[in-house]
């Protein structure tokens, strides 16, 4: 595979675009009104996911043409090229594996990239990881003490962390009687204080999760918390205070998950509970890896073994369905016509699901750290505007903090909103508000009622004439209109199952990188991290009260440096 991506900016298709641009006029009110099957005809499916694209500002030619454009830069090739295991993360010299994480198992032939036979890789580190959690669940792996593990405290940060959390609080209902997870990420030292605050260190078991095992903030944690346990231990009388004696309460309360396992053995870690993952897993596409250790002890490990399964019929959508119905594709390919020709700087996540609040957080790594990027694979600047700020919270949360923006601002702001049909917790308001709320009446509808009225407003707003005739006083029509063609997409599924959960990561993770494709940028990797924390290494010394180092910064980083000395407490 060349590393010269192909130009989007150059093909065909991009000009069709441009022209198309030039005439366009979104009109969802009109199109909705003299199309009856427009609704029918944009609806899509992907495994268990119904997507509804009608409400996005397309016609069917720039459905079409869009689908054309990704024809032009080769979409189906690249995406062979990353299931195969070409090495497609070009600055890092790597293959994007992580839809090998969740093939199905036993599938012919075997998946073998540089020589090493993935599959087998990945079933065995599966079963070793399964086998652990099993261990855990039923009390067989015990604390120092030999005492069970009511709690995990997985460490970790970016895509050791947001993926284990998200799922996490999505699946909640599914932990029901397993040991709870809590999750440290921040250096700030509030996060482990607050995490570990009212845990028994002789039930606690800690997870260092990190890809590289060299980042500063999972490091300086895991000493903290391996600090936390031996002070605890030891005024606890559990253990005696000597060296070996907090050897070997590392070994029963320290677990990690690296690819790095020899620096895992340096931080005192026993690489037998070590759990590897492969270079070829990207932080923010590790969650069905050993990342998610934590998950497969909360939920266990047939849970766990469920959501790769989710992943895994995304992915074979993905991968075989034809562009015109293939759902992350299309997504993908609407996203770059916002960004691109619709002038999008930013999109909406919005899950009508409470378990879903750090949803939008996980997308942002996700979509951010992957696609924002300024020079193509080849090093050579971008062709066109790349990324967006991908941000959201749970409606109806969110209808009452920023959808006013979205409603009436002056910004396209593309949003997908996210619902179930049936919910977690099916609760009825038994005495109703003796108004539009009856008595018995099912929350879960009232919730959704919101969802769809959300998109039906944004689609077709409120004409001033509308407004009138609800006998608004004429100075106040203006600000009581809605625009309408605001663009949304709508996802639905029968229910937020682990293997539904998989699916909708799976979809992101694939949209993200059909923008990336367009855009021709190496999507896998993030050297944007990279210069902060050099820097923050550097400026640490002056930080600590050495003057040279602080005499070396910029004035105005020196003089908040002067700030913070003057003022700690
Ligand atoms: O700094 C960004 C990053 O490298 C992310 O890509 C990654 O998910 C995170 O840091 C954590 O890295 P690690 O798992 O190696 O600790």
């Amino acid at each position: 595979m060349t590393t010269t991506p192909a130009d989007a900016t150059a093909t065909p298709s991009w000009a069709d675009l441009q022209r198309h641009h030039r005439d366009f006029r979104g009109d969802l009110r009109g199109w909705f009104a003299t199309d009856p099957g427009r609704a029918e005809r944009l609806t899509r499916t992907a495994g268990d996911l119904l997507v509804d694209l009608s409400k996005n500002l397309v016609t069917d030619e720039t459905l079409e043409i869009l689908v054309r454009l990704a024809h032009d830069v080769d979409l189906p090739a690249r995406t062979e090229a990353m299931f195969t295991g070409e090495h497609i993360n070009v600055t890092e010299d790597r293959a994007v594996l992580h839809t090998a994480l969740r093939r199905a198992p036993g599938t012919q032939p075997p998946l073998v990239v540089d020589g090493q036979d993935v599959d087998a890789d990945v079933a065995r580190e599966l079963d070793k990881l399964s086998a652990f959690a099993d261990q855990v669940r039923s009390g067989a792996w015990t604390g120092v003490t030999g005492k069970p593990v009511r709690t995990v405290v997985n460490i970790g940060i970016g895509g050791s962390d947001l993926g284990p959390v998200m799922v996490y609080e999505a699946l909640a209902p599914y932990g029901e009687g397993g040991p709870a997870a809590r999750f440290v990420s921040n250096i700030d030292p509030t996060d482990v204080a607050q995490k570990t605050a009212g845990l028994d260190p002789e039930t606690t078991l800690f997870i260092v999760a990190s890809k590289t095992f060299g980042t500063l903030e999972t490091l300086t944690n895991a000493r903290l918390a391996r600090a936390w346990l031996w002070e605890g231990l030891v005024a606890a009388g559990a253990i005696e205070d000597t060296d070996e004696a907090r050897q070997a309460a590392v070994g029963k309360h320290f677990v990690a998950v690296s690819t790095a396992l020899d620096k895992v053995a340096a931080f005192g870690i026993d690489p037998a509970n070590a759990f590897g993952f492969w270079d070829w897993v990207g932080g923010r596409y590790s969650v069905d890896s050993a990342i998610g250790t934590s998950l497969a002890i909360a939920f266990g490990p047939d849970v766990f073994r469920e959501l790769l399964a989710g992943f895994r019929t995304m992915d074979e959508h993905f991968r075989s369905t034809p562009l015109e119905r293939n759902v992350p594709a299309l997504m993908g390919l609407l996203n770059v016509w916002y960004v691109n020709f619709l002038d999008a700087h930013t999109h909406a996540v919005l899950p009508y699901a409470q378990q879903l609040h750090r949803f939008p957080a996980y997308l942002q790594q996700l979509t951010m750290e992957s696609n924002g990027k300024s020079v193509r694979a080849d090093g050579s600047p971008v062709t066109s505007q790349t990324g967006e700020v991908f941000w959201g919270e749970p409606g109806t949360n969110g209808q009452h903090a920023f959808y006013q923006l979205i409603h009436q601002g002056t910004r396209t702001i593309p949003a997908d909103f996210i619902a179930f049909a049936t919910p977690a917790y099916p609760l009825t308001d038994a005495d109703g508000d003796g108004g539009a709320v009856r008595p018995g009446a099912d929350v879960h509808e009232l919730f959704l009622a919101n969802f769809f009225a959300q998109t039906k407003a944004l689609a077709f707003g409120k004409t001033a004439d509308e407004v009138r005739a609800e006998g608004t006083a004429e100075h106040l029509v203006s600000a009581r209109t809605f625009s309408g063609n605001r663009p949304t997409t709508s996802i639905m599924a029968p229910a937020l199952t682990p293997s539904v959960l998989g699916q909708l990561v799976a979809l992101y993770e694939h949209v993200t990188f059909v923008q990336g494709v367009v855009w021709g940028i190496d999507s896998f990797d993030q050297w944007g991290v990279e210069l902060g924390k050099k820097l923050a290494l550097e400026i640490a010394p002056a930080v600590s009260g050495d003057d040279e180092a602080l005499a070396a910064q910029d004035s105005s980083t020196k003089a908040l440096v002067e700030y913070y000395r003057a003022h700690r407490a």
